[in-house]
């Protein structure tokens, strides 16, 4: 019986955002917020990065993966 071999291959998971920085950090203080969920972005497809403006839909459309916001609520 033969086995098949699966190679993953490593690939980056940022392809363009802020490509020119050593490390993309960001910092959110949140004392008030003036909506009621803020939408951040987490899977650097983001025309808006670091607000999600919604690509991760296309791209796990795409890809099969399944990548959302992180949301900050009001309480
Ligand atoms: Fe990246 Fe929504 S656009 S999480």
């Amino acid at each position: 019986q033969r086995r098949r071999m699966v190679v993953v291959k490593a690939e980056t998971i940022n392809p363009e955002i802020r490509k020119t920085e050593e490390k993309v950090v960001d910092s959110v203080v949140v004392t008030e917020l003036s909506k009621n969920i803020t939408p951040y972005c987490r899977c650097w497809r983001s025309g808006t990065f670091p607000l999600c403006d919604g690509s991760h839909m296309k791209h796990n459309k795409a890809t099969g993966d399944n990548v959302g916001p992180l949301l900050l609520k009001k309480q």
